[in-house]
Protein backbone atom coordinates (compact mmCIF):
# COMPACT_ATOMS: atom_id res chain seq x y z
CA UNK A 1 0.00 0.00 0.00
CA UNK A 2 1.27 3.56 -0.85
CA UNK A 3 0.44 6.15 1.38
CA UNK A 4 -0.90 8.66 -0.96
CA UNK A 5 -2.59 6.59 -3.94
CA UNK A 6 -4.84 3.96 -3.77
CA UNK A 7 -2.85 1.17 -5.40
CA UNK A 8 -4.48 -1.59 -7.57
CA UNK A 9 -2.88 -5.07 -8.89
CA UNK A 10 -4.60 -5.77 -12.22
CA UNK A 11 -4.96 -9.63 -12.63
CA UNK A 12 -5.17 -10.22 -16.61
CA UNK A 13 -5.67 -13.26 -18.56
CA UNK A 14 -6.16 -12.03 -22.38
CA UNK A 15 -6.29 -8.82 -24.46
CA UNK A 16 -6.26 -6.24 -21.92
CA UNK A 17 -8.32 -3.55 -22.84
CA UNK A 18 -10.28 -3.79 -19.88
CA UNK A 19 -7.07 -2.96 -18.31
CA UNK A 20 -6.37 -0.63 -20.97
CA UNK A 21 -9.24 1.67 -19.72
CA UNK A 22 -8.05 1.85 -16.57
CA UNK A 23 -4.38 3.58 -17.31
CA UNK A 24 -6.27 5.71 -19.86
CA UNK A 25 -8.50 7.24 -17.28
CA UNK A 26 -5.16 7.46 -14.46
CA UNK A 27 -3.45 9.08 -17.60
CA UNK A 28 -6.40 11.53 -18.30
CA UNK A 29 -6.95 12.25 -14.81
CA UNK A 30 -10.36 11.17 -14.47
CA UNK A 31 -9.21 8.63 -12.28
CA UNK A 32 -7.07 10.39 -9.19
CA UNK A 33 -5.04 8.98 -7.12
CA UNK A 34 -4.81 5.73 -7.98
CA UNK A 35 -2.04 3.73 -9.52
CA UNK A 36 -1.55 0.50 -10.75
CA UNK A 37 1.31 -1.21 -8.60
CA UNK A 38 1.79 -4.49 -10.85
CA UNK A 39 -0.05 -6.57 -13.29
CA UNK A 40 -0.48 -10.29 -12.95
CA UNK A 41 -1.32 -12.63 -15.76
CA UNK A 42 -2.31 -16.08 -16.09
CA UNK A 43 -0.74 -16.50 -19.26
CA UNK A 44 2.85 -15.53 -20.37
CA UNK A 45 1.38 -14.51 -23.81
CA UNK A 46 -1.63 -11.90 -22.61
CA UNK A 47 -1.42 -9.06 -24.80
CA UNK A 48 -2.35 -7.10 -21.82
CA UNK A 49 1.47 -7.86 -20.78
CA UNK A 50 2.39 -5.81 -23.29
CA UNK A 51 -0.24 -2.83 -22.41
CA UNK A 52 1.60 -3.01 -18.70
CA UNK A 53 5.25 -2.84 -20.37
CA UNK A 54 4.39 0.11 -22.44
CA UNK A 55 3.51 1.95 -19.37
CA UNK A 56 6.42 0.37 -17.20
CA UNK A 57 4.27 -1.22 -14.90
CA UNK A 58 5.76 -4.24 -13.13
CA UNK A 59 3.90 -7.44 -14.40
CA UNK A 60 3.98 -11.23 -13.80
CA UNK A 61 3.09 -15.02 -14.97
CA UNK A 62 1.48 -16.78 -12.35
CA UNK A 63 0.13 -19.95 -14.16
CA UNK A 64 -1.00 -22.56 -12.69
CA UNK A 65 0.55 -25.18 -15.35
CA UNK A 66 4.05 -24.09 -14.15
CA UNK A 67 3.71 -25.47 -10.71
CA UNK A 68 4.10 -29.11 -9.48
CA UNK A 69 1.07 -29.06 -7.15
CA UNK A 70 -2.59 -26.52 -7.05
CA UNK A 71 -1.04 -25.79 -3.69
CA UNK A 72 1.81 -24.57 -4.10
CA UNK A 73 0.17 -22.47 -7.47
CA UNK A 74 -1.98 -21.16 -5.34
CA UNK A 75 0.62 -20.40 -2.29
CA UNK A 76 3.38 -18.53 -5.04
CA UNK A 77 -0.17 -16.19 -6.47
CA UNK A 78 -1.24 -14.99 -2.88
CA UNK A 79 2.47 -14.57 -2.05
CA UNK A 80 2.58 -12.58 -4.75
CA UNK A 81 -0.30 -10.37 -4.25
CA UNK A 82 0.97 -10.05 -0.59
CA UNK A 83 4.07 -8.59 -2.10
CA UNK A 84 2.50 -6.11 -3.64
CA UNK A 85 0.54 -5.15 -0.94
CA UNK A 86 -2.85 -3.63 -3.31
CA UNK A 87 -5.12 -1.80 -1.67
CA UNK A 88 -7.61 -3.57 -4.00
CA UNK A 89 -7.40 -6.26 -6.27
CA UNK A 90 -8.95 -6.19 -9.79
CA UNK A 91 -9.67 -8.97 -12.18
CA UNK A 92 -10.08 -7.48 -15.47
CA UNK A 93 -10.61 -10.24 -18.14
CA UNK A 94 -8.77 -12.88 -15.36
CA UNK A 95 -10.02 -16.08 -16.46
CA UNK A 96 -8.97 -18.18 -13.80
CA UNK A 97 -10.89 -18.98 -10.53
CA UNK A 98 -9.63 -17.06 -7.48
CA UNK A 99 -8.24 -19.37 -4.73
CA UNK A 100 -10.06 -19.57 -1.61
CA UNK A 101 -6.53 -19.12 0.08
CA UNK A 102 -6.53 -15.84 -2.04
CA UNK A 103 -10.13 -14.41 -1.34
CA UNK A 104 -9.29 -15.04 2.39
CA UNK A 105 -6.33 -13.02 2.34
CA UNK A 106 -7.92 -9.94 0.68
CA UNK A 107 -11.73 -10.03 2.51
CA UNK A 108 -13.98 -7.91 0.14
CA UNK A 109 -10.72 -6.41 -1.92
CA UNK A 110 -11.15 -7.76 -4.82
CA UNK A 111 -13.43 -6.91 -7.50
CA UNK A 112 -14.27 -8.59 -11.10
CA UNK A 113 -15.55 -7.20 -14.49
CA UNK A 114 -18.73 -9.64 -15.67
CA UNK A 115 -19.62 -9.35 -19.31
CA UNK A 116 -23.60 -9.90 -18.27
CA UNK A 117 -26.20 -8.24 -15.71
CA UNK A 118 -25.44 -10.72 -13.18
CA UNK A 119 -27.42 -13.48 -12.33
CA UNK A 120 -27.82 -13.62 -16.22
CA UNK A 121 -25.37 -15.48 -18.18
CA UNK A 122 -22.39 -16.25 -15.47
CA UNK A 123 -21.44 -18.89 -12.99
CA UNK A 124 -19.31 -21.99 -14.64
CA UNK A 125 -18.78 -21.98 -18.12
CA UNK A 126 -19.77 -18.34 -18.85
CA UNK A 127 -16.95 -16.61 -19.69
CA UNK A 128 -15.79 -14.13 -22.73
CA UNK A 129 -17.42 -14.68 -25.93
CA UNK A 130 -19.39 -17.76 -24.37
CA UNK A 131 -21.24 -15.20 -22.84
CA UNK A 132 -22.56 -13.15 -25.53
CA UNK A 133 -23.22 -16.47 -27.62
CA UNK A 134 -26.01 -17.49 -24.53
CA UNK A 135 -27.52 -14.21 -24.37
CA UNK A 136 -27.64 -13.86 -27.94
CA UNK A 137 -28.81 -17.57 -27.90
CA UNK A 138 -31.76 -16.52 -25.57
CA UNK A 139 -32.91 -14.16 -27.18
CA UNK A 140 -32.65 -11.25 -24.50
CA UNK A 141 -32.92 -7.68 -25.68
CA UNK A 142 -30.99 -6.59 -22.90
CA UNK A 143 -27.78 -7.31 -21.89
CA UNK A 144 -24.57 -4.97 -20.34
CA UNK A 145 -21.87 -5.84 -17.34
CA UNK A 146 -21.45 -5.97 -14.08
CA UNK A 147 -18.71 -5.73 -11.48
CA UNK A 148 -19.30 -7.60 -8.32
CA UNK A 149 -16.94 -7.97 -5.39
CA UNK A 150 -15.15 -11.61 -5.54
CA UNK A 151 -15.90 -14.34 -2.94
CA UNK A 152 -15.43 -18.13 -2.71
CA UNK A 153 -18.01 -18.89 -5.56
CA UNK A 154 -17.96 -18.20 -9.70
CA UNK A 155 -19.30 -14.57 -10.27
CA UNK A 156 -21.49 -14.65 -6.95
CA UNK A 157 -20.22 -11.76 -4.62
CA UNK A 158 -21.99 -8.71 -3.53
CA UNK A 159 -22.90 -6.70 -7.26
CA UNK A 160 -21.41 -3.30 -7.19
CA UNK A 161 -22.02 -1.56 -10.16
CA UNK A 162 -24.28 -2.57 -13.57
CA UNK A 163 -24.74 -0.96 -16.90
CA UNK A 164 -27.51 -2.36 -19.75
CA UNK A 165 -26.79 -2.25 -23.31
CA UNK A 166 -29.72 -2.72 -25.88
CA UNK A 167 -28.81 -5.98 -27.97
CA UNK A 168 -29.73 -5.57 -31.65
CA UNK A 169 -31.64 -7.97 -34.38
CA UNK A 170 -28.37 -8.48 -36.25
CA UNK A 171 -25.83 -8.86 -33.34
CA UNK A 172 -23.26 -11.44 -33.67
CA UNK A 173 -21.73 -13.10 -30.72
CA UNK A 174 -18.19 -10.53 -31.46
CA UNK A 175 -20.29 -7.49 -32.00
CA UNK A 176 -22.35 -7.73 -28.66
CA UNK A 177 -19.00 -8.48 -27.19
CA UNK A 178 -17.33 -5.31 -28.13
CA UNK A 179 -20.50 -3.47 -27.70
CA UNK A 180 -20.99 -4.72 -23.78
CA UNK A 181 -17.08 -3.83 -23.73
CA UNK A 182 -17.22 -0.15 -24.98
CA UNK A 183 -20.20 0.76 -23.45
CA UNK A 184 -20.07 -1.09 -20.46
CA UNK A 185 -17.21 -2.54 -19.47
CA UNK A 186 -14.36 -0.01 -19.90
CA UNK A 187 -16.57 2.46 -18.39
CA UNK A 188 -18.40 0.93 -15.37
CA UNK A 189 -14.62 -1.20 -14.00
CA UNK A 190 -12.93 2.35 -13.81
CA UNK A 191 -15.56 4.13 -12.08
CA UNK A 192 -15.99 1.10 -9.49
CA UNK A 193 -12.48 1.81 -8.85
CA UNK A 194 -13.06 5.74 -8.46
CA UNK A 195 -15.86 4.46 -5.50
CA UNK A 196 -13.69 2.38 -3.52
CA UNK A 197 -11.07 4.66 -3.81
CA UNK A 198 -12.63 7.42 -2.51
CA UNK A 199 -14.82 5.14 0.25
CA UNK A 200 -11.29 4.45 0.99
CA UNK A 201 -10.29 7.84 1.72
CA UNK A 202 -8.21 8.47 -1.31
C1 LIG B 1 -13.72 -9.97 -22.54
O1 LIG B 1 -14.59 -10.99 -23.00
C2 LIG B 1 -14.43 -9.18 -21.50
O2 LIG B 1 -15.81 -9.13 -21.84
C3 LIG B 1 -14.25 -9.98 -20.26
O3 LIG B 1 -12.96 -10.63 -20.39
C4 LIG B 1 -12.60 -10.66 -21.78
C5 LIG B 1 -11.27 -10.04 -22.04
O4 LIG B 1 -11.22 -8.78 -21.47
N1 LIG B 1 -14.29 -9.13 -19.10
P1 LIG B 1 -9.85 -7.90 -21.60
O5 LIG B 1 -9.85 -7.30 -22.97
O6 LIG B 1 -8.69 -8.86 -21.41
O7 LIG B 1 -9.96 -6.87 -20.52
Amino acid sequence: MNDNVFSLTVLVSGGGTNLQAILDQIESKSLQNVAVNAVISSRSDAYALTRAKSHNIPSFVCAKKDYQTTEEYEQALNLLLKDQNPDLIVLAGYLPVVPEIVVSSFPNRIINIHPSLIPSFCGKGYYGIHVHEAALKRGVKITGATVHFVDEGTDTGPILLQKAVEVWDDDTPQALQQRVMEQAEWVILPEAIRILAKRAGF
